[in-house]
């Protein structure tokens, strides 16, 4: 998430230092892939056997999209956005066959800033086309498991028993909009049924760290972690390759961007097999794809070591993952307990950040960040004699629980995972923010 890696530009290059076992992810996840998450369909996915499925929450990273800031003189072509029958929904259904506007980013030839900017059709932090088609289809393995396989879910949508929830961004919206539509394609939705998408005003959005707006002290509380042995370690052994980055990218003296390793930069061009920068004075002088490789899992060391070491550790993870978790005990319980208003599936169409600060609180640390389309499903599950677990399934793998947790996260029993979560929930969220 762009916001808190600019807001921290100063602590990022500090970040940076974090050792090199931080970047180190457990084995379970070794068919990891940043451009393509995992979710499980109903060829992996294994029920709790006499068990009955009660709730489930879902959380879905968007899909693929362009850097979320213009990098100067970023000379690609980003064509990769929208298209000439573009509408709301796309993936292999559409709702609206006949669309009746056609939006188009334009080529603002009298800008001045006209040669600094990409070409191509998309804006800044856009969903592509390719992201479009990735969070379609988790929709499509959601429906192979909950639909075709469990019958938790009804073959027709019923708009009473989901629940719908994006971040005020364009591309969460947008991903929310496909997934759904992989979900309930149209041959399976009743003409006119609408369903609710539910946005928190962006003000006050507390499902991803926004620093400026919800906790001026979040940058404060972030910063001890730069001063970790760990963090220095992993800065001095990531040092060359920065200034190699800065200087090809040609940001080496600009502070907005010279301190940090700038994978957004080069996810976008790994990701859509597009060619790696070469420096505009020595034109054998290039980024490989292992650099890039190495910048990208280097630049995510800075959003999740905090939320992860350092003598601060348990404060963060109140002010950025406490400040949602308790929604999710809450809306359990409400299910359980009949509440008319509560819906046994919601989903919730999220960023990277959003989903790795649940992880932090829940998860043993060494997960991999959240790659494009990447889900967190919590599932609370019925037993025969009548009680209650969650399990918790990220990266299509069942998730190792953080060792305070004290339970599985195959079968976790509520109390003790509702106790955890709200433990982590800031008694006063303001006065812990206040600077
Ligand atoms: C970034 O640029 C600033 C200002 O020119 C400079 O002081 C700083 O050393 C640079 N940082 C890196 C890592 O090159
Ligand atoms: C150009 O870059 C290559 C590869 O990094 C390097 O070997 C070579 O010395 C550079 N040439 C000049 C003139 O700096």
């Amino acid at each position: 998430m762009h916001l808190l890696r600019v807001s921290l530009a100063s602590v990022a290059f500090f970040a940076l230092q974090a050792a090199a076992q931080i970047g180190e992810y457990d084995p379970i996840y070794s068919d990891y892939d940043y451009c393509q998450g995992i979710t499980s369909d109903s060829k992996t996915y294994k029920p709790i056997p006499g068990a009955t499925l009660k709730k489930v929450q879902l959380f879905m990273r968007h899909g693929d999209r362009v850097p979320s800031m213009v990098f100067p003189g970023d000379d690609a072509d980003y064509s990769l956005c929208g298209s000439a029958t573009e509408s709301h929904y796309s993936g292999s259904d559409t709702l609206s066959r006949t669309p009746t506007v056609q939006s188009k980013i334009m080529d603002p030839q009298d800008s001045p800033y006209h040669k600094l900017l990409w070409k191509g059709n998309c804006d800044i932090g856009q969903l592509t086309n390719r992201g479009k088609q990735q969070t379609y289809n988790v929709g499509k393995s959601i429906r192979s498991i909950y639909v075709d396989m469990l019958k938790f879910l009804p073959k027709f949508l019923n708009t009473d028993i989901i629940y719908v929830r994006n971040t005020h961004a364009v591309r969460t919206r947008e991903s929310a909009e496909h997934m759904l539509n992989g979900l309930y394609p149209s041959r399976f939705r009743v003409p006119g049924s609408i369903i609710e998408m539910n946005a928190y005003p962006e003000a006050v959005e507390n499902i991803v760290l926004s620093s400026g707006n919800l906790c001026p002290a979040l940058p404060s509380i972030f910063k001890p972690f730069a001063s970790t042995p760990t963090f220095l370690n992993f800065f001095k052994s990531n040092y060359a390759l920065m200034a190699k980055t800065n200087n090809i990218l040609g940001i080496a003296n600009n502070p907005q961007y010279n301190n940090s390793l700038n994978g957004d930069f080069f996810i976008s061009r790994l990701c859509n097999n597009m060619p790696l920068p070469c420096s505009r004075t020595n034109a054998t002088d290039c980024i490989t794809p292992t650099e890039a490789t190495k910048a990208i899992a280097g630049t995510w060391v800075m959003a999740y070591g905090p939320m992860r070491w350092g003598p601060q550790v348990e404060k963060v993870k109140r002010i950025s993952g406490g400040m949602f978790v308790g929604t999710i005990p809450k809306n359990i319980r409400a299910t359980l307990n009949g509440d008319p208003s509560s819906r046994p599936f919601e989903f919730y169409s999220v960023h990277d950040q959003s989903i790795d600060q649940i992880m932090a609180i829940i998860s043993a640390p060494n997960t991999p960040w959240p790659g494009y389309s990447a889900t967190l499903g919590l599932e609370t599950w019925e037993l025969a004699d009548k009680s209650h677990v969650v399990r918790a399934i990220y990266e299509g793998k069942m998730v190792k629980a953080h060792p305070d947790l004290k339970c599985s996260l195959e079968a976790c029993p509520l109390d003790t995972f509702a106790t955890f979560l709200e433990r982590y929930v800031p008694s006063d969220a303001q006065a812990e923010c206040a600077v």
